[in-house]
């Protein structure tokens, strides 16, 4: 079974044509990054102008490179939440529209289960329960994906953030310490001449279940560089690094080996960063467990994703019907 997959829910234009959930045909991702830097963050009219002018090239491009034709494909599929509605609604509308006139189910896909579902496509051997690490602008959410002895897959909330996400965070320290957008890599580039032992940042909720609070740590560095002015950036941004990689790999490792889980895996933008990947994989060793780490293009929205869950939702759910609306709030089904 072929699908198209549409993504479109913050500022990546992607389409993807993923068989059967597991074989990725295409993924074509266009970023409009540069064009939001120049305002310091996604500017929400912004971005959805561009998602209409890129996804008509775009899906065209997914189909060429995976040389298919409309009637070779059995679904259309696009994220329908969460995100930014003026952009949800582009790719839900241009799913629909391809879906109705070439006769195809059109599958909604939550957003975050595609995340989920991104590590299966690098490693379908993944073993379950597997405690997964969802780390975005968006989200801070730590979940046990466990089988739902039927054949299919459920997800249990361990965690998640009381007030900032990881990924807003990393945006947010880095504008302050003037970085630019995004801010995760930007942090990350700086840290790289610093040192992470250099300033002793609060590690929020530590040793307190498996929730996350990151807006303690923001402005725990915004207070220690004004009465610091002569601080190195770089110590700065490799210390706050530091502070938020060991307080989620901390909980995620602990959530582990309570639930017995048999991996840890990551997702999300933030899991493209390069510290958190190896402390998830040191973690993992120690602990005897499995680390699923997916590779840097798969942490960051992508259709891929999107196409491998809209396989699992049409089998389990069947066709969205063409009347459900985008949801900029949209909950990941939870047990
Ligand atoms: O999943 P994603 O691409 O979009 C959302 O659904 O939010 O995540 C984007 C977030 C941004 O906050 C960005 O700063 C962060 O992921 N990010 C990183 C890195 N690359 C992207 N954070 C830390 N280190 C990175 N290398
Ligand atoms: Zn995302």
């Amino acid at each position: 079974m072929k699908v198209l997959a549409i993504e479109t829910s913050c500022d990546e234009t992607a389409a993807a044509v993923v068989e059967d959930g597991r074989r990725v045909l295409s993924s074509v991702v266009s970023s409009q990054t540069a064009v939001h830097t120049t305002f310091g963050g996604v500017v929400p009219e912004v971005a959805s102008r561009h998602h209409l002018e890129l996804l008509g090239p775009v899906v065209a491009d997914a189909m060429t490179k995976a040389s298919v034709e409309p009637g070779q494909l059995d679904a259309v599929a696009a994220t329908i939440g969460p995100g930014l509605i003026g952009s949800l609604l582009v790719g839900v509308s241009a799913a629909k529209a391809y879906a109705w006139s070439w006769g195809l189910p059109f599958v909604g896909v939550n957003h975050m289960e595609g995340h989920l579902h991104a590590a299966f496509l690098e490693d379908p051997e993944l073993s379950l329960p597997t405690v997964v690490l969802l780390v975005s602008g968006g989200h801070t959410l730590l979940i046990c994906m466990q089988s739902d002895g039927q054949g299919g897959v459920e997800y249990r909330l361990l965690g998640q953030t009381i007030d900032d996400a990881a990924g807003e965070a990393f945006d947010k320290v880095a504008r302050f310490l003037g970085l630019g957008y995004p801010g995760g890599p930007a942090i990350e580039r700086e840290a790289g001449q610093g040192d992470a032992t250099a300033i002793a940042f609060p590690r929020g909720l530590a040793g307190v279940g498996y929730d996350f609070s990151f807006s303690g740590l923001k402005t725990s560095v915004v207070r220690y560089v004004k009465a610091h002015p002569e601080v190195r950036v770089c110590d700065v941004a490799a210390s706050f690094q530091e502070a938020v990689v060991d307080v989620l790999v901390t909980k995620a490792r602990r959530a582990a080996g309570e639930v017995g889980a048999k991996a840890i895996c990551i997702g999300g933008g933030v899991a493209a960063n390069t510290s958190l990947r190896e402390r998830v994989r040191e973690a993992c060793v120690a602990d005897g467990r499995s680390a699923f780490i997916p590779s840097r293009a798969m942490c960051t929205d992508n259709a891929a994703m999107i196409g491998a869950t809209a396989w699992y939702r049409l089998r389990a759910d069947g066709p969205t019907p063409l009347g459900a609306a985008a949801d900029p709030n949209l909950k990941l089904p939870l047990v």
